[in-house]
């Protein structure tokens, strides 16, 4: 049966690729983003124009939700002396607030969906000291928090887990994988000698979507090429 799913920042990267896995298996996705981006190409997706750092919530009239992902995100990296306060405040905004507001406004009906279902995404550096990412490292952070904290307060009718990644080549990692040669040497910091891509985010995630992983609850799940847990030689 047909489903209604949120995708926010579903224009490009990881949000279009999950858009486009659930509307290949028949679904219907709302995407809310700023721009169109890719998403003329598919059928059964409404595109809402909205920044999530606005300061209102989204007006979404659903009613039924079966599942959420929250896609924007920041990778800011500065030394840590140089950070501002600013800084702080711009990733806290994308990749926390935004993620509380837009998340608001439809966990009501989420609630009255049986079985439904919301993903968060996270970094390995949370979980890993890096340096430079001090700022990132403390919205994502944030991000976990919630995460374990909504699964507790939603449960039993709704499930909330996180994917927290390493590098992946999408729009938002262009800079750290602007040629062969920084794509090689990242992917050789990973005991699966890679970067991930979007099509292998998007499978995890619609997984976590779906009643497949229906027993699942309050995770926070390591898709990194091993970067979390292996070292290579
Ligand atoms: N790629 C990586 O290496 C990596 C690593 C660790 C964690 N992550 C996390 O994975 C998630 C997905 O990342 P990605 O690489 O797919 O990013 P991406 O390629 O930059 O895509 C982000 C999406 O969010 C939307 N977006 C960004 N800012 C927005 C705003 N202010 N208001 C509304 N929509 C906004 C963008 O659309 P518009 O521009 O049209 O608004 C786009 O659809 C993020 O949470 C990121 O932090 C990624």
């Amino acid at each position: 049966m047909a489903k209604n799913y949120i995708v926010v920042g579903g224009s490009s990267g990881i949000g279009y690729e999950i858009t486009r896995q659930l509307t290949q298996k028949g679904h219907n996705v709302t995407v809310l983003s700023r721009s169109n981006g890719e998403l003329g190409s598919l059928s059964n997706v409404s595109h809402i124009e909205y920044d999530v750092t606005s300061n209102e919530g989204p007006k979404l009239d659903l009613e039924t939700v079966d599942g959420f992902a929250y896609c924007p995100g920041t990778i800011n990296l500065k030394p840590f002396h140089g950070l501002k306060s600013d800084d702080f405040q711009d990733d806290f905004e994308v990749n926390v607030k935004g993620a509380v507001k837009t998340l608001q406004s439809v966990v009501k009906t989420m609630k009255k969906t049986e079985g439904s279902s919301i993903v968060f995404f996270s970094t390995v550096a949370v979980s890993q000291g890096m340096p430079f990412h001090a700022s990132v490292a403390a919205s994502k952070g944030a991000l976990e928090g919630i995460t374990r904290s909504l699964a507790a307060e939603l449960a039993p009718k709704v499930r909330v887990n996180c994917i927290a990644l390493s590098v992946t080549d999408t729009p938002l990692a262009s800079r750290i994988l602007s040629s062969d040669e920084k794509k090689k040497s990242s992917g050789e910091r990973h005991a699966l000698n890679r970067v991930g891509s979007a099509e292998e985010v998007a499978r995890l995630a619609t997984f976590l979507l779906s009643d497949d992983s229906s027993w699942m609850t309050g995770q926070i799940i390591g898709l990194d090429g091993g970067m979390s847990a292996v070292r290579p030689l």
